[in-house]
């Protein structure tokens, strides 16, 4: 396993006729310690959020109800995910560039995070991210 590729992480699913249940463990599902969580939602139709990188904090996003996409790029290929079920994941390392867009009416994305928040680990400049990412 290639921990510095970004990739989709298929979680457990518990199927319940009361309903499904799904979870994540650090270090298991994971290849990180979780050290903060945040949600995005309430996004109005055609806004994009991201379109920066992380020098450090890697990160799993999930869509925890609705749809919508990550778009990765680390300095030489894109990457795509359409994220439209609760149990499915992506991966994102550190030093990839992202954007999320193409959000479904009420649809929620969670973020598990490797990091506290630290403004001065993003790159918000994408020549910058390039010349990082060459190194
Ligand atoms: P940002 O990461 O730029 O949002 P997105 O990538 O989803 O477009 O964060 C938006 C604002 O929220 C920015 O002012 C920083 C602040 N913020 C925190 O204070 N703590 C956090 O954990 C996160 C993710 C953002």
């Amino acid at each position: 396993m290639d921990m510095a590729e970004p990739r989709l992480i298929y979680l457990p699913k518990i199927l319940d006729d009361r309903g499904n249940l799904t979870f994540v463990e650090e270090k298991k599902h994971l290849p990180f310690i979780i050290n903060r969580v945040y949600w995005i939602y309430d996004v109005p139709g055609g806004e994009f959020r991201g379109s920066h990188a992380f020098r450090k904090n890697e990160e799993m996003i999930a869509a925890l109800s609705g749809s919508f996409d990550v778009v990765l790029h680390d300095g030489k290929r894109e990457y795509r995910f359409s994220l439209n079920r609760s149990y499915d994941a992506v991966y994102v390392p550190g030093m990839v560039w992202r954007r999320m867009e193409n959000f479904s009416t009420n649809s929620l994305a969670i973020v598990l995070s490797s990091t506290h928040f630290d403004p001065d680990d993003y790159i918000r400049d994408y020549d910058l991210f390039l010349k990082e990412a060459a190194r």
